[in-house]
């Protein structure tokens, strides 16, 4: 082969040449090798585990809404109490994993420039502490200045994030994810089954975020579809069908999501409905809001409700293994309910003993004084076995509250019911039962 024109004066140049290629590839190889071992994205995270003791607990905050009046003073006052409240958690539970179940921001109080900024302030908390979380976005987190997009690029800047889009379109929303947990004594995840799977989903809501730039006129705001998108449906099932194939056998799982599904609306309007004993919690926003609230079948607005959620109800009813399914959303509710076959749920239809539960908002923006905290999940390898979980809510100033099983007779068990408090302030803080509505 004839070495090329630049290098044809002599074969010694030739062979410099040649050696200075090979060394530069070396020293290219080299730098990507030791940039892939960094932390960075996603590459290269531990897998989560179950602790030597066999458990795994995770800690949800949910309607954190940062980012409220940047402009007021009130706006980052009720920020720094919120990450008060965060810090209170943490130092009271041991959890594994954090999960931050929707409106992570209010996203229409903030500037487009810096609205997912944000993020740094929400996990600060979690950073210092190294702890991983996981995100599911709310309908605030899409507004005409954030979209779930930007903040889950925003959130993958830090190592600990566990949030990642694997269904692609945006149009399904940036959230929709599992994440498979091992037991503590699996070596190599490489050879052992999950002994457990964490699904994501992203109930959309809020407005198109602003597609052209800063500078643009396009200032109507466009309404999102407020439900997990058909194609996500589709996506959980066969690829929990294929996990579960893979695997061969039923891995159990729980699932997160911002917007409850209608089940939890036809539950709450049913007769007798939540059993403040039954059901310990709050119960104060009635109607509850849900998905589909507001959108016709045909996908326009302006309807009661349009039953577009019903794909994503029946994917969750006819999942092997699915104990629970957490949402958010409502700041005024905080029961589980155990969603059966038997007893009369309108149009959502049966499911299959599947628990439903409300977290405890977390956050001092957004609607209501309820009392601020984080709802709690269990998760014992013995109790797995049985496909049950624990959970109980812990409140701001340390109580807990509302501590349940989800097992088979979750529902027919009587417990002690929750206290409706609300809060001032976190300092001064002292609950009082509230007369405030939703
Ligand atoms: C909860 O954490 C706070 C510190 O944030 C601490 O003062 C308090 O003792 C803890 N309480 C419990 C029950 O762990
Ligand atoms: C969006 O952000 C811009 C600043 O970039 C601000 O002027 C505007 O008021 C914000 N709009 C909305 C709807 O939040
Ligand atoms: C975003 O910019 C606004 C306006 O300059 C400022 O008031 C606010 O504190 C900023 N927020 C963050 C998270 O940096
Ligand atoms: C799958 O599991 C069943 C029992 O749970 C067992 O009988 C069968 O041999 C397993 N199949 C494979 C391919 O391992
Ligand atoms: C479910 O959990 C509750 C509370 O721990 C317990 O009282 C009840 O016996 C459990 N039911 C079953 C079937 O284990
Ligand atoms: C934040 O907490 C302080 C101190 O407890 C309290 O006085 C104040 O009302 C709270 N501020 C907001 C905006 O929630």
């Amino acid at each position: 082969m004839q070495p090329p024109a630049w290098a044809s004066p002599s074969r010694d140049r030739y062979r410099f040449v040649k050696t200075l290629i090979a060394f530069m590839l070396f020293v290219s190889f080299a730098f990507w090798a030791l940039a892939g071992a960094l932390p960075s994205r996603n590459a290269t995270h531990e897998p989560l585990r179950f602790t030597k003791d066999g458990s795994f607990q995770i800690s949800i905050f949910e309607d954190l809404h940062f980012g409220e009046n940047a402009w007021e003073a009130w706006g980052p006052a009720q920020d720094a109490n919120t990450t008060v409240v965060m810090n209170r958690i943490l130092d009271n539970e041991s959890q594994q994993l954090v999960v931050l179940n929707g409106d992570l921001v209010t996203g229409e109080n903030t500037f487009f420039e810096n609205s997912t900024h944000y993020i740094d302030r929400v996990v600060a908390p979690l950073v210092s502490r190294n702890l991983p979380w996981a995100s599911t976005y709310g309908n605030h987190d899409s507004q005409y200045n954030l979209s779930g997009q930007a903040l889950l690029a925003r959130e993958q800047r830090f190592p600990n994030a566990r949030t990642t889009q694997m269904v692609p379109s945006e149009d399904n929303g940036a959230t929709n994810y599992y994440l498979p947990i091992y037991s503590s004594n699996c070596n190599s995840h490489h050879s052992c089954p999950p002994a457990l799977l964490l699904w994501f989903f992203d109930s959309r809501g809020g407005f198109q975020p602003r597609q052209q730039s800063p500078n643009a006129l396009d200032t109507t705001p466009l309404g999102r579809p407020n439900w997990v998108s058909p194609a996500v449906a589709s996506w959980f099932s066969r690829t929990s069908s294929a996990l579960h194939k893979t695997h061969n056998r039923t891995i159990p799982s729980l699932a997160f999501v911002h917007i409850p599904t209608h089940a939890s609306l036809a539950f709450q309007s049913s007769s007798p409905g939540p059993d403040p004993r039954l059901n310990p919690g709050i119960n104060d926003d009635v109607p509850l809001a849900a998905q589909a609230d507001g959108w016709c079948a045909d996908g326009s607005e302006g309807c009661a409700y349009g039953g577009n959620d019903q794909p994503f109800m029946d994917a969750l009813a006819a999942t092997p293994g699915l104990i629970a399914v957490f949402s958010g959303h409502d700041h005024g509710i905080s029961w589980c309910q155990k969603w059966r076959s038997e007893g009369s749920y309108g149009s959502a239809g049966a499911g299959a003993g599947v628990n439903l539960c409300f977290g405890q908002r977390s956050g001092y923006g957004g609607y209501g004084s309820w009392a601020r905290g984080s709802r709690q999940v269990f998760v014992s390898e013995e109790g797995l076995a049985a496909g049950e979980v624990e959970s109980w809510v812990r409140l701001e100033r340390g109580e807990v509250v509302g501590r349940v099983g989800l097992n088979a007779t979750f529902g027919r068990d009587a417990y002690e019911e929750v206290p409706d408090w609300r809060s001032r302030g976190v300092e001064e803080g002292y609950y009082f039962e509230g007369e405030e509505g939703a």
